[in-house]
């Protein structure tokens, strides 16, 4: 690719190639140190009621505790049946409940079939104290109203069906999040109602239509409570967000000698689009590490900071590890170096509270369908005047004011990065599946997750052999593992046998897993309408699996 300048003379004319005061050292709009995420999270709050017995028991082993799901849960009380069988979920009574096994004790456990072979030799690493010291410590907000997971799972058609004759079991959430019936009427009745191209006629049909689209942008903006409207750029995923801002603003923004921070969590998606930038324009890519436990390392990250940081991108949810990185703090860290930031929440707005005023990043992109939405949808929220100081990246019908074969005028923000007939029927299902979500409660969601999550890191070490990935404190909505000497692809491929799915592999992240030694692992992850009872499933098919019945 050329790096000369692709605008129009027009372009060139409403925008100043001189880098404004919003490009370099100005203060980041909202950014408000030690804010953020923290300041969604509140310590404590009744325990959700469930009608699984587990979790009557797992409250009851963490009485006396401020927050149940806070602290860690006793690891002291090992025990498992003599013939190595483990105890079921509704085998447990409080107080002596189960407790993961560690590797010492697991090591008698059935003979591997094949054995799991690292493609890269494992760093400084030890599964020992992994599986000691597992259990997520995230702080979630206090719950709002009732919260009835098997209720919720009702709402999904799909989340009835059978597979292989066996009751689906949907715990590939991170890949894609199922749609709730709310959802899929909404597009039924727009297609059924409104369906119209939107903005540019006069007829009944496209007014609804317009609307629909845009009050679909205003829940967009309300859900992550972004300024304006203006803020709020439609776009196909989070993918497309990130690679329309290496190419509109980073082309125009970074030079030879920069340098874009990432961190060793990304997805591919938050590191390709960069090294594109990068061999384009000569800048540089550094990378933060991780520790064992799959967190970013602050003060390694710091050090990567300096004048010449002009990006930094990172994930606010690691896919692969669940890991909650500290991005407020980041935001804060980065914009003290006079960098953007773009924080990627493709993994984060289906399990935590997001307020982009304050996290105080630049840009902010996620997907539709990994929030209960249709697939081809997502949004790109960064504050307009920014969004006005970037050049557009297509040009097409929509994003112009004014064109001539000589000059073209383009759309102030978000209408210049929206070119062409964009996916209207899936804007408004985004919208459905974000008034959705907040009707459940983004609160009520976080705890019951985390439930799920303590719950399902407990027992999964209770199938030997079997290692989790990605341990941090700050987790949300995955449990990544892999177990010794069975191939990740065989285990999901036989959990799909149980109507169980899962997803195998390297969950496109390959750097984070190749940094705890691994190509592949098998990752379960979570949604609202997931219980106690889809992770027993998980952890009696994984025995079977390995012989442990
Ligand atoms: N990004 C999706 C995943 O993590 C596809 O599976």
């Amino acid at each position: 690719m050329a790096t000369a300048d692709p605008l129009s003379p027009g372009e060139l004319a409403l925008v100043s190639h001189a880098p404004s005061d919003l490009e370099r050292g100005a203060s980041p709009p909202s950014a408000s140190p030690g804010a953020g995420m923290a300041a969604t999270r509140v310590s404590s709050g009744p325990s959700v009621p469930d009608v699984h017995p587990a979790s009557a028991h797992l409250a009851a082993a963490n009485s006396g505790l401020h927050n149940p799901f806070v602290a860690p849960l006793d690891f002291t009380a090992v025990t498992a049946s003599p013939n190595g069988a483990l105890p079921g979920a509704h085998d447990l009574v409080a107080p002596s409940f189960s407790v993961p096994l560690l590797r010492d004790d697991v090591a008698a456990a059935p003979a591997a079939s094949a054995p799991a072979a690292p493609a890269t030799p494992a760093p400084a690493f030890d599964a020992v104290a992994l599986d000691a010291a597992p259990v997520p410590a995230l702080e979630v907000p206090a719950s709002s109203g009732s919260f009835d997971a098997h209720a919720l799972k009702r709402e999904f058609p799909i989340l009835s069906e059978r597979v292989h004759g066996k009751p689906l079991v949907w715990l590939d959430n991170a890949a894609t999040t199922q749609k709730p019936r709310a959802v899929i009427e909404r597009v039924k009745s727009f297609y059924e109602r409104e369906n119209s191209n939107i903005h540019r006629a006069a007829h009944t049909l496209a007014a609804r239509a317009t609307d629909a689209y845009e009050s679909a942008r205003e829940t967009v903006r309300r859900f992550v409570n972004a300024s304006s409207v203006r803020d709020v750029v439609f776009v196909r995923g989070a993918t497309e967000g990130i690679n329309l801002v290496a190419q509109a603003w980073g082309r125009r923004n970074v030079k030879a000698g920069d340098e874009i921070v990432l961190t060793h969590l990304e997805h591919h998606a938050n590191i390709v689009p960069w090294q594109m930038l990068c061999k384009e324009t000569g800048a540089l890519l550094r990378v933060a590490p991780v520790d064992d436990t799959g967190q970013v390392i602050l003060d390694d990250y710091e050090r990567l900071l300096s004048e010449r940081t002009k990006l930094v991108a990172l994930s606010q949810v690691s896919n692969a590890l669940g890991t909650v990185t500290p991005a407020a703090r980041m935001i804060e860290m980065a914009h003290r170096h006079g960098a953007r930031v773009l924080l990627d929440g493709a993994q984060s707005v289906s399990h935590l509270r997001v307020d982009v005023q304050a996290l105080g990043c630049d840009f902010f992109v996620f997907s539709g369908h990994k929030v209960f939405a249709p697939t081809g949808i997502g949004a790109l929220v960064a504050p307009a005047a920014l969004l006005d100081d970037t050049p557009p990246w297509q040009g097409g019908g929509n994003m112009i004011q004014d064109v001539t074969f000589e000059r073209t005028v383009y759309q102030p923000a978000p209408a210049r990065f929206e070119a062409g007939t964009g996916n209207i029927a899936d804007a408004v299902g985004l919208g459905a599946a974000l008034d959705w979500l907040s009707r459940v409660g983004l609160e009520n969601v976080a705890r019951h997750e985390h439930e799920l999550l303590v719950y399902g890191t407990e027992r999964l070490l209770t199938v030997p052999g079997l290692r989790i990935i990605g341990t941090a404190p700050e987790k949300a909505g995955v449990l990544s593992f892999v177990i010794d000497g069975h191939d990740t692809q065989t285990v999901a491929k036989a959990l799909d046998q149980e109507g169980i799915a899962v997803r195998g592999g390297h969950h496109c992240a390959q750097p984070i897993l190749r940094r705890f030694g691994l190509e592949s692992s098998v990752r379960a992850s979570l949604a609202p309408y997931n219980t106690l009872e889809d992770l027993d499933a998980l952890v009696a098919a994984l025995c079977r699996i390995v012989g442990a019945r």
